[in-house]
């Protein structure tokens, strides 16, 4: 019999998609995957370490799983940023860890946990990838069948001074145009009618050659790319996370001339305060993002703005989060994460004096927080008695005659529907509109 591997996911979709692409490679090489922890010889967690409670998470996990399993001890392995960042040192964190594998180390873990399950012990790999390795997935192997996670760009080359990732991660490694786009190819013609390119910062996508971009125009390679990918004739085509001073407007032109790329733009924008923005190194400020911003709001059609924001960054005064309330009440974001600080040992912000308290943190968080829920009632009002299409992607969990699904502006839609229309694009009347969600009627559907 072949040996069983869990696998469970933190985090964000560039781990979703790693995730997705460890599965593939553990399936050929003959492995069963399983659904849940108990009875797998192999428990492996692909982990975030972002923000500070998403490391925290997995070494909770581990605990859980080590307490449900008492007798037959498997094989656990730490995948992802925190296995990079933390390497050996885990071994002693967590005496039940016997695999590390970094985020280069995916299409290498079948081997990996060969090797474990033949008795090796403290397994690490950390390394590179292997030179040309593909970054392909076939389209009968992902995890949703209507919804596919492409990844053009992996790393970051930006250090933002709180952030984590460009040492997690690496460096920016741009993927070719020409597989992106076979990619797609393939998943269109397997029936996928949504797919998302992700990176880290998907506007320096920078690939080694023009190969596949040669009959597009654009201002940036990325331009160029999102032109390639719409002629492809996938249905809806969104892309995450573009970073303020390499979003050229240009990509808003592009919107513009291809309706199946989609009006979403998530543009994090962290915080409001130039001088915040200077110590976070971000490269903008307040008012180069309002230009960007002020592109996107001339668009063809009304694109959907999204964003991620700190509060509590170190040095931040009251004076310095007021240019943050004041900044998202300008643009009026469709929807806000907000974050407070976290120290990540080992980047430069980690250096500072944090000296804004937890409360204040707290109290800043809450208060942008209830603004934020306050300019949404009014974003997600407008949409009342409006048509909008809506791919259904799966039952809702709040009600069993409802589907759930998301719109091409990215909101989360409920409506009563058949499960029969699974993966179907619906034209759907909103009705109601709740904090984070709209709620509707189909009017038509295939
Ligand atoms: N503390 C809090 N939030 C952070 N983020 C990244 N690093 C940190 C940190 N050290 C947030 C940023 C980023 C999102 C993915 O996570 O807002 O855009
Ligand atoms: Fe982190 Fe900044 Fe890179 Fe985003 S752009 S991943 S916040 S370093």
């Amino acid at each position: 019999m072949s040996a069983t591997v869990y696998l469970e996911t933190f985090g964000c979709q560039m781990n979703v998609a790693d995730s997705e692409r460890a599965a593939v490679r553990l399936r050929a090489a003959g492995f069963d995957l399983e659904d849940s922890p108990e009875n797998a010889d192999v428990i492996i967690f692909n982990t975030c370490s972002v923000r500070e409670r998403a490391a925290h998470k997995v070494f909770t996990r581990i605990g859980e799983v080590r307490r449900q399993r008492l007798i037959n001890e498997p094989v656990v392995g730490v995948m992802g940023c925190v296995a990079q960042l933390e390497g050996t040192s885990l071994f002693d964190s967590s005496p039940l860890v016997n695999l590390i594998a970094g985020t280069r180390a995916t299409d290498r873990l079948p081997h990996l946990i060969g090797r474990a399950l033949d008795g090796e012990n403290r397994i690490v790999d950390l390394d590179e990838r292997a030179e040309g390795e593909k970054w392909d997935l076939p389209a009968t192997a992902r995890t949703s069948k209507y919804v596919a996670f492409v990844p053009i760009i992996e790393g970051c080359n930006k250090f933002c001074t709180y952030c984590i990732v460009p040492y997690s991660r690496g460096r920016e490694k741009s993927r070719p145009a020409s597989e992106i786009v076979a990619e797609i190819k393939e998943l269109r013609d397997y029936g996928y009618r949504e797919i998302h390119l992700i990176g880290q910062n998907v506007n320096s996508y920078r690939p080694r050659t023009e190969a596949g971009l040669e009959d597009f125009k654009g201002a940036t390679p990325f331009c160029r790319l999102l032109r390639a990918v719409a002629a492809t004739e996938m249905e809806r085509i969104k892309f995450t996370t573009s970073f303020p001073r390499d979003f050229h407007p240009d990509i808003v032109a592009a919107i513009d001339e291809y309706d199946n790329l989609c009006e979403w733009i998530h543009l994090p924008v962290q915080s409001g305060s130039d001088r915040v923005l200077r110590m976070m190194r971000r490269g903008h400020t307040a008012s180069d993002y309002l230009k960007r911003i002020e592109a996107i709001k001339n668009a063809r059609r009304r694109i959907a703005i999204t964003s991620d924001i700190i509060v509590g960054f170190p040095g931040e005064t009251d004076a310095d989060f007021r240019d943050t309330m004041r900044l998202v009440e300008q643009v009026g974001y469709d929807g806000l994460y907000i974050f407070k600080y976290s120290e990540r040992p080992g980047t430069p912000a980690a250096k500072l004096d944090d000296d804004v308290s937890r409360e204040e943190k707290t109290a800043r968080f809450l208060e942008l927080e209830q603004a934020q829920r306050r300019h949404q009632e009014k974003i997600y009002g407008r949409y009342i008695d409006r048509e909008i299409k809506v791919l259904i992607e799966r039952p809702s969990s709040k009600s069993e005659a409802d589907m759930t699904g998301h719109s091409t502006c990215h909101k989360v839609v409920n409506f009563p529907a058949p499960l029969a229309l699974l993966g179907e694009i619906a034209r759907v009347r909103v009705t109601q509109a709740k904090p984070n969600s709209l709620y509707g009627e189909i009017l038509s559907a295939p």
